[in-house]
């Protein structure tokens, strides 16, 4: 029996360096030490021992099952123990792997433009206002000395909210020149930019929602050379010094004299193409001297102040700013387009 128990030990011993699953484990488990296991059935056999040897073949056996006990469970934390590891090492994380960035957007072009325009005119003491793009008649037209008939209210070229014709899109953001000598005493520097509104068919110069920009500066003494030297000084600034501008006598009921300022064309420098028409000039905006029946319906004497306003086109301010021959290309938003901003 002693060599049986002897045998036991080193074969339960081989067996336990080869096992690596928990399965393999319990099985030896049960194997050699289990119920019905082979220590047990070695045990059974001891009633056939005389009285001397029965404790010193006890003693062995119970050695020999704290032996495997003790071995078996060194086996078990060291799978477990391998286990971890492989587990860990799978769901290892490398915190300095870099990360998949998402793409950031930019301002639109136009609004970059629109922010060079507003610092040139801050740098001059213009303040910036803001205005309504619903409107009252009153304000895009009457006040501005369009009256009741005239061509520019026909319902064919602007938004009407209303059947009597009183409430609008606004066509233009001179009724913020109308705001803004109702809420404020000269001398007045204001740049109003916003959305306006007109009835017009997308081409590559025309859209039916468009912006503009509005200035104006009223004080006493207030000249025709102020509006142009502003402006050249803008555009300037905008585009280069050796930008070229011409102004062209006009006609707008809000302003006496009227003109409207071109610039060079910046693709053909002036030879005619595409862009411009065949013209060799891009017509940015209109401007003319207050007229003088709008400062007296908003309350400001025109024998001791006068002043000048303009309407300027943003979308064409972007256009000949960045080089670019298609209005339509400004509000498609394809970022194939934007991108190159
Ligand atoms: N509002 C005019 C337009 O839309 C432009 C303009 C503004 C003309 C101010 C004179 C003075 O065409």
């Amino acid at each position: 029996m002693r060599e049986k128990l002897e045998l036991l030990r080193k074969a339960a011993f081989e067996e336990l360096g080869g096992l690596t699953t928990p399965e393999e484990i319990e099985a030896f488990r049960v194997k050699y030490l289990g119920k019905k296991g082979e220590l047990t059935a070695i045990l059974k056999q001891m009633g056939g021992l005389s009285a001397e040897e029965r404790p010193v073949i006890g003693q062995l056996a119970n050695s020999v099952r704290e032996d495997i006990e003790k071995k078996l469970a060194d086996v078990k934390a060291e799978t477990e123990k391998r286990a971890l590891e492989a587990r860990l090492q799978s769901e290892k994380i490398d915190v300095t792997v870099p990360g998949k960035r998402s793409p950031l957007g930019h301002r639109h072009p136009m609004y970059e433009v629109l922010d060079e325009i507003k610092d040139i005119f801050i740098g001059m003491g213009f303040q910036i206002l803001d205005g309504p793009e619903i409107e009252l008649a009153d304000y895009n037209f009457t006040k501005l000395n369009v009256e009741e008939g005239h061509p520019a209210r026909e319902w064919t070229d602007t938004f009407y909210f209303t059947e009597d014709s009183e409430v609008l899109l606004r066509t233009q953001t001179s009724p913020m020149q109308i705001h803004a000598m109702e809420t404020m005493t000269p001398p007045i520097r204001i740049l109003a930019p916003g959305r306006v509104y007109r009835k017009d068919e997308v081409d590559a110069t025309h859209s039916p929602m468009f912006h503009q920009i509005e200035g104006m500066a009223i004080d006493k003494g207030i000249t025709m050379a102020d509006l142009k030297g502003t402006l050249s000084e803008v555009v300037k600034q905008l585009y280069g010094d050796d930008t070229v501008t011409r102004f062209r006598p006009h006609h707008f009921p809000f302003t006496e004299p009227s003109c409207e300022m071109d610039i060079r064309c910046h693709k053909c420098r002036g030879a005619g193409c595409p862009t411009c028409k065949g013209e060799g000039w891009i017509e940015v905006l209109g401007a003319g001297m207050i007229h003088p029946k709008v400062l007296e319906g908003c309350g400001i004497d025109p024998d001791v102040y006068s002043g000048w306003a303009f309407g300027m086109g943003l979308e064409r301010m972007a256009l000949g700013r960045f080089k670019i021959s298609d209005l339509r290309l400004i509000f498609e938003n394809d970022v194939r387009f934007l991108e190159q901003f």
